[in-house]
């Protein structure tokens, strides 16, 4: 048993603030246990005021890390996503029920990444709704944390987590206890919970060709790419032809897997194994349903600007999706991709005003989240001294990717520009922090501390940025103009700088 106390998750709040950006209310300590009790047995501490302490030490920097996607990817919600959910609804599991009465077989829905159970419990509910009986429908969902799992499994649901249902289906679908609601038998049979790393380079109990249906939601963003394509694989395998996966509202896999079809339904876009299997081998040997990929993927081109890998994702690019396969509409508009690379063609040549309207509009307007436009936009404010919507903007940012590298990062260079030292390196600390390979914010350390007149720090996180240099660095999310973000920019710029201080003693 895991001993956790409130001044604990405290201490543990406080921390993750002040490393890393963090906020985590009250509310959060929820999540922030369910982590804790994720990481702790791993380390074999079962005090969490150990575990507090080995974070505080000089080891602690590499936990706190492993620790913080645990933490910011705990939160899920009854009916999360209400596209999704209106197009699961009145298009996908009307038409799964109609296939599988008709083919007189049962349907299988994989959750995967259910984390404490509401997204599968929302898929349950619906089919009750919908007439299915539970012989109709397999729903399994699978989670890598054995104590959201548990949580799943228990049913029971706080004031807080019930608030996202309408009464109605609180009314219909669940009882109240203390402190809260528990979900009723019959809707919780529906579902089978198991402990699942979706990492895993091969998924024993999952039969090639048996899902129609997968929901991985809001996981894979913290994935790097290899995982997300190695996953996607195992997808595509997993899915019977025309089966359907469903990702986060701001995932994509756009320039990341091609293997799939994107399909609109009802405004929600989902990736559609094809109906056609590829064939191979042109020896006409038996293959596997999924050839394996002969050359790596395209990775987003080097050339083009935009749409860039977005943030802290490791890599994971292009938030938002490509035009559908079969669009609704006729393309005629711009997709937003093409949107920012004009706006970024309008702050290169100097007209700030024309870019800030079209970034304004295009965040509007993009119903999908586009950190991309939205990192362009904190610029672009920045460059026009608007200091505070710079500020708000970056904020937006990372109310919703709370551990975006480079919110950090621009953040710093506008507090640079401003001549805000303070809040320079505040934010570059934090960048830091998240991801101590990106030489670019080694760059700006040695900024701040140069302009700050703190030579040898500067020198030393010259050195360091020189030194991260020497390793692949991964393109940013967001259009700064001029940035030094090639990697022979920065090495030349920090060579230059370095050289001028040692000159200078
Ligand atoms: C943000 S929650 C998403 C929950 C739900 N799918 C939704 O969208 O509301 C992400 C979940 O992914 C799980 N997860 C993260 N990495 C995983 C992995 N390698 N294998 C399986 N689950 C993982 C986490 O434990 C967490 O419960």
């Amino acid at each position: 048993v895991l001993n956790i106390t409130e001044t604990d998750l405290a201490q543990l709040a406080f921390l993750l603030l002040d490393r890393a950006g963090l906020k985590v209310g009250q509310d959060g300590y929820y999540g922030l246990k369910l982590a804790l009790s994720s990481r702790m047995p791993a380390l074999g501490i079962a005090d969490a005021d150990e575990y507090v302490r080995r974070l505080k030490g000089v080891t602690g920097e590499h936990e706190l890390r492993s620790l913080l996607p645990l933490v910011t990817v705990g939160h899920t919600e009854f009916f999360r996503d209400p596209r999704q959910f209106r197009a699961l609804e009145q298009r996908l599991l009307p038409d799964l029920l109609t296939a599988v009465r008709r083919e007189g077989r049962r349907a299988q829905i994989w959750s995967a990444g259910c984390a404490t159970g509401e997204e599968p419990y929302s898929l349950a509910m619906l089919l009750v709704e919908l007439g299915a009986s539970p012989d109709e429908v397999d729903i399994w969902a699978t989670d890598l944390n054995p104590a959201a799992i548990e949580s799943a499994q228990a049913g029971h649901f706080p004031p807080r987590r019930m608030a996202p249902l309408a009464e109605q289906r609180r009314r219909r679908f669940f009882t109240p206890a203390a402190d809260g609601h528990d979900l009723n038998t019959s809707v919780k049979e529906r579902v089978r919970f198991e402990g699942l790393n979706l990492a895993a380079p091969v998924f024993a109990h999952v039969l090639p060709a048996s899902k129609d249906l997968i929901l991985c939601r809001n996981v894979i963003i913290y994935f790097d790419l290899d995982t997300i394509r190695g996953l996607m694989d195992r997808f595509l395998q997993a899915l019977r032809p025309g089966g359907l996966l469903l990702l986060g509202y701001s995932e994509s896999l756009f320039r990341v897997y091609d293997r799939f079809e994107m399909v609109e339904v009802e405004g929600a876009f989902a990736y559609r194994r094809p109906a056609l299997v590829r064939s191979t081998t042109r020896e006409g040997r038996a293959s596997s349903p999924i050839p394996p990929r002969a050359t790596p993927l395209p990775m987003p081109a080097r050339a083009t600007p935009l749409p860039r890998p977005p943030p802290r994702s490791g890599e994971f690019p292009a938030v938002q999706p490509p035009p559908p396969l079969r669009p609704a509409v006729p393309v005629a508009k711009p997709t937003p991709a093409e949107r920012l690379e004009a706006v970024a063609r309008q702050v290169d040549a100097g007209d700030f005003e024309g870019a800030l309207a079209a970034a304004q509009k295009l965040v509007e307007e993009d119903t999908n989240l586009n950190l991309h436009a939205l990192l362009t936009l904190g610029n672009i404010y920045a460059l026009m001294g608007r200091r505070q919507q710079a500020r708000d903007t970056f904020g937006r940012v990372l109310s919703t990717e709370p551990l975006c590298v480079e919110a950090r990062v621009y953040g710093a260079l506008a507090a640079l520009q401003a001549g805000q030292l303070g809040d320079a390196r505040a934010e570059v600390s934090k960048a830091l922090f998240l991801e101590p390979t990106l030489a670019l914010s080694h760059y700006l350390l040695a900024q701040v501390e140069e302009r700050s007149g703190e030579k040898d720090a500067a020198r030393r996180a010259y050195r360091n940025a020189l030194a991260q240099l020497r390793f692949k660095q991964r393109p940013l999310a967001g259009f700064y103009p001029d940035l030094p973000d090639s990697p022979e920019l920065v090495t030349r710029a920090a060579r230059y700088a370095l050289a001028a201080l040692e000159e200078s003693g």
